[in-house]
């Protein structure tokens, strides 16, 4: 097998995308869920391409260890933040993700923690189920109404915007936050895009939905939270490192805010101590793209991007 068609999956891809790879041709090796940086770099030499994920960087290092064969970094994901893309473009290594086919499926899990954490029902549930519900109490458990709320978007593109969409139907007001007006998300969801201290003073429910990075780390620490109203809710889908987790652990702490519903954290697959032992806190396992509809076509996407790479033709999703 030539070098040319050789690829190495930084981790693992399902059969969907796997398939694609073999039935062209490609020598696929799977370096497996536990692969770290060493074990990568150990596999690199001579791959054409890598495909990797949210959980592997992939810096000068290991594009050095893959050596002047490589072609594409093919990320399986939309967020490519793991990714060094200048340490690529300066290699004129291209660099690809996989949008769209995940678009439902995280705002479908970005819609279910606003109601799990508006409501409580993780601290509810975990209440009943060791026992210690005494019975229906009038006063127990209250959480906030939805309907009629005022939903803060941070970031109108295409998962903010069917965040957007899915909770139309229940909000008062939509405002967003985003680097440039969306004319046709503000004509189609009467949203109003404002400053982040408006959105942040303003809303009953904060949804995140911009990009990982340098510009947006910490982009709500303590000073944005403290600008939050008392009830309000904040929900993250989209990188753990938008949010300062020490302040708003301490802000769900000091009921500064009324509840938080997460997906991400700063240091997957560490979840700080503080937000586990946090009121009113819902926390899932990073699993916003994990439908099998949306798995299924980002591992499609990944192999359409390395074989368009290997055949010289321009990858469907060039970010890089
Ligand atoms: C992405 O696509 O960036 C997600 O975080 C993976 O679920």
């Amino acid at each position: 097998m030539s070098e040319a068609r050789s690829v190495l999956v930084c981790r693992r891809l399902l059969p969907s995308g796997l398939d694609l790879l073999e039935a062209a041709g490609c020598e696929v090796r799977e370096a497996g869920l536990e692969a770290d940086a060493g074990t990568l770099r150990k596999l690199a030499p001579g791959s054409a391409a890598l495909v990797a994920d949210p959980t592997v960087p992939v810096d000068s290092d290991l594009l050095d260890a893959a050596g002047p064969a490589l072609r594409v970094v093919a990320n399986f994901a939309v967020g490519y933040d793991n990714v060094d893309v200048e340490a690529c473009r300066s290699r004129e290594v291209a660099v690809t993700n996989t949008p769209d086919v995940l678009t439902n499926a995280t705002a479908e899990l970005a819609l279910g923690l606003t109601f799990a954490a508006a409501r409580h029902t993780s601290g509810a549930e975990a209440t009943l189920r060791a026992g210690q519900w005494t019975g229906w109490d009038p006063g127990a458990m209250l959480g906030l109404e939805l309907s009629g709320a005022t939903f803060g978007i941070v970031g109108l593109g295409r998962i903010g915007r069917r965040y957007a969409q899915l909770v139309e139907p229940l909000a008062g007001e939509i405002l967003y936050v985003a680097r440039k007006p969306k004319p046709d998300a503000e004509a189609e969801l009467t949203a109003r895009r404002v400053g982040l201290d408006e959105l942040l003073r303003s809303s009953d429910v904060v949804s995140l939905h911009a990009p990982g990075g340098a510009e947006t780390r910490h982009l709500v620490g303590s000073p944005e939270l403290a600008a939050m109203q008392g009830h309000a809710v904040l929900v993250n889908t989209s990188r753990g490192t938008l949010v300062d987790s020490g302040a708003l652990a301490r802000a769900l702490e000091a009921r500064e805010i009324g509840a938080a519903g997460l997906d991400v954290y700063e240091s997957e697959p560490d979840v700080p101590a503080e937000l586990l032992d946090a009121p009113n806190c819902v926390l899932l396992p990073h699993v916003g793209s994990a439908t099998r509809t949306a798995r299924d076509e980002m591992a499609r996407l990944a192999a359409r991007n390395v074989l368009a790479s290997l055949e010289g033709r321009e990858p469907p999703n060039r970010v890089a």
